[in-house]
């Protein structure tokens, strides 16, 4: 198990028990973390009982990453109660339903720039609220989230997809630059998993079931392995490891056919 004594890590994306970010709160959490998580107004609740189970109890705050306010105090909270901050899990995103049902030629000017900015740009503004806390810390580790449709087209996932090529290409510029300070930022591109965000895309079961057909592993991923893949990438393990994409996907990303 990775080890997290003694290091603070911030945890955005929690939507319920089902949400990718919260098995890597669990997977951190159980190897010593002490957890900041994050909610997005309507999630207040659920996210306040799941954060009740953890040891010690994560601090609650709210956020939405489209809000240059509401991260700068995220942080200056996190800098009065921690003094610093070891890693950071940016696992936000959306598009509206409209964008992504139906052709991906009638995404519009307003669905394009909102789901790009929730989805890709707010990993550039949490990486620099983060910079000066991780600095402080000597270093840091950035992760966040993403899907194969970056790369390959999947029904429906239209401007996701667009959205996730941006988010990439953002861990690629944000490891280079900052890298000199020690702050890795890597990404999981993980397999389908029926989570509150992917009940949107449509026709998603079908993903599921192509996956569970044709992956190497025969299964869809569970969300507790992206939670452990993700403490390697978090803690001093993965310590040589930035600007990486790692597939956790049973797999599947290798198939021609
Ligand atoms: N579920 C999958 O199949 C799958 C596969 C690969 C990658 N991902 C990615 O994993 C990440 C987490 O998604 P999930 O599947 O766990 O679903 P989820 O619905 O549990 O999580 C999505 C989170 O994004 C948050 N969010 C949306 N808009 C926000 C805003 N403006 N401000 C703050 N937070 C906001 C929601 O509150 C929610 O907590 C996403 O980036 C998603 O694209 C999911």
């Amino acid at each position: 198990m990775a080890d997290f004594t003694g290091k603070v890590g911030l945890i955005v994306g929690v939507a319920n028990h089902r949400s990718l970010a919260w098995a890597i709160a669990q997977a951190t959490s159980k190897g010593g973390a002490n957890l900041i998580l994050t909610y997005q107004g309507r999630f207040e609740e659920h996210v306040g009982e799941l954060a009740e189970t953890l040891t010690p109890k994560p601090l609650v705050l709210p956020l939405d990453v489209t809000n240059d306010d509401e991260i700068a105090a995220v942080y200056k909270k996190i800098q009065e109660v921690h003094g610093g901050l070891d890693f950071v899990v940016h696992g936000a995103a959306f598009a509206s339903r409209e964008e992504i049902t139906g052709r991906f030629l009638n995404t519009s000017r307003d669905g394009f720039k909102q789901a790009l900015d929730i989805s890709a740009y707010s990993l550039i503004a949490m990486a620099r609220g983060a910079q000066p806390l991780m600095a402080a810390r000597g270093g840091g580790s950035v992760l966040t989230l993403t899907f194969l449709g970056s790369d390959r087209v999947f029904p429906n996932y239209n401007v996701m997809g667009v959205a996730k090529a941006a988010l990439e290409s953002s861990v690629r510029y944000l490891a280079a630059d900052l890298g000199p300070e020690n702050i890795r930022v890597n990404a999981i591109s993980a397999g389908p998993v029926k989570t509150l965000a992917a009940a949107g895309i449509g026709g998603f079961s079908s993903i599921l079931g192509v996956v569970r057909e044709k992956a190497p592993l025969r299964r869809a991923i569970e969300t507790s392995e992206v939670g452990d893949a993700a403490a390697f990438l978090l803690s001093d393990a993965g310590r040589g490891v930035t600007g990486e994409i790692l597939m956790v996907d049973a797999g599947f990303h290798i198939l021609g056919m």
